[in-house]
């Protein structure tokens, strides 16, 4: 009995086949199982006697399992391991890696260079109300600047019977960090901004970043010091010159609009730029001014203490002009050709 079971399980084919063998040996019903029962009735001679021989059978049993077990494991390994090997030969995936986009990109740029000269950086909602986008900012009601900011409104007031709108500028978070900060202040505020408006150089939604210095004694010097400071690290040279020309913002007294001027190198191209006499390329790029003194007072703080600078630069149209693009619409296209051909696909 022992040869013939040891042998079968021997040569069981695969791991059901074992199985089934051990059911039929060692299992409940099992044959070895039985013989196991017939030690109890046994007479004490006779249980000596077979007691060992009975056992030994279970053990070589048992074993024979165990062994055969083992190797049909071993088989079942290699034939999976060989179907899994891999072939290094195989070209790899190309799985398209991701990239930081370009207004992204500019925006940290932007951080980085005002975090150096001490601006923290503030946000704000981009759902604002009428007050913080245009009232507080000097620009009431009446105001001519309400229709020419192309302001997308929501049907509905807010609780306090405010007009909700989508901002149209980052100046909101002027008023917002003046209403929740103690002065000195030194911001900037990046964010997305919405006026219906759409050609090439002009989309719904684009990206401002606002900047704004509120203390003692600040005058024009200091915001064209930053200005120039700010614009030469981002174009990452030296020979940038500024142009202050007279302006007018609600909330800004006085005002300039600032051009960027440098001189035009051979084979460097300028979008947007028109040249002056002495070579100068010259590129409008931002608006900014001294506080005016009642949107400082419509925060709550006394304009005869505090005075400071603001100033608002599309960062869109700072991108365009660093990296030579020349559709702003692009930026929202999701289009990663676009991007690699700028070089901000890896
Ligand atoms: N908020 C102005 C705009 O969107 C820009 C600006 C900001 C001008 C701060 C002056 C000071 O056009």
């Amino acid at each position: 009995m022992q040869t013939r079971l040891v042998g079968d399980i021997a040569a069981a084919a695969d791991l059901d086949a074992l199985e089934a063998l051990r059911v039929a040996a060692l299992g409940k019903a099992g044959s070895v199982t039985a013989l196991l029962k017939t030690l109890g009735s046994l007479s004490p001679e006779e249980r000596q006697s077979r007691g060992p021989e009975i056992q030994g059978l279970r053990e070589a049993v048992t074993a024979a399992i165990a062994t055969r077990k083992a190797a049909l494991d071993a088989a079942a390994l290699d034939v999976k391991l060989a179907a899994e090997a891999i072939d290094m030969s195989l070209p790899a995936d190309a799985t398209p890696r991701g990239s930081v986009h370009p207004v992204s990109q500019v925006m940290d740029e932007l951080a980085e260079i005002f975090a150096d000269m001490g601006f923290a950086v503030a946000t704000g909602p981009e759902i604002e109300d009428d007050w913080r986008n245009f009232t507080a900012l000097n620009i009431p009601e009446t105001h001519p600047a309400r229709a020419m900011h192309d302001t997308f409104y929501f049907p509905d007031k807010d609780a306090e019977g405010r007009a909700m709108l989508l901002r149209t500028h980052t100046s909101p978070v002027q008023i917002r960090t003046m209403m929740s900060e103690e002065p000195p202040i030194r911001i900037i505020a990046p964010g997305r901004v919405y006026r219906s408006d759409s050609d090439a150089t002009h989309t719904p939604m684009f990206h401002q970043v606002e900047g704004l210095v509120i203390d003692r004694g600040i005058h024009m010097g200091h915001l064209k010091w930053t200005l120039e400071t700010f614009l030469k690290a981002y174009f990452e040279r030296d020979d940038i010159v500024l142009r202050l020309r007279p302006s007018y913002f609600p909330f800004t007294e006085p005002s300039a609009e600032v051009d960027v001027g440098y001189k035009q190198e051979k084979g460097r191209r300028i979008v947007g730029g028109s040249g002056d006499d002495e070579g100068h390329a010259w590129m409008e790029l931002l608006g900014s001014g001294m506080v005016n003194r009642h949107v400082i007072a419509n925060c709550g703080l006394d304009p005869d203490e505090w005075q400071g600078f603001a100033f608002g630069v599309g960062v869109d149209r700072l991108a365009m002009l660093k990296y030579g693009m020349d559709d702003l619409r692009a930026f929202f296209d999701g289009d990663l050709r676009w991007l690699a051909h700028y070089g901000f696909n890896a």
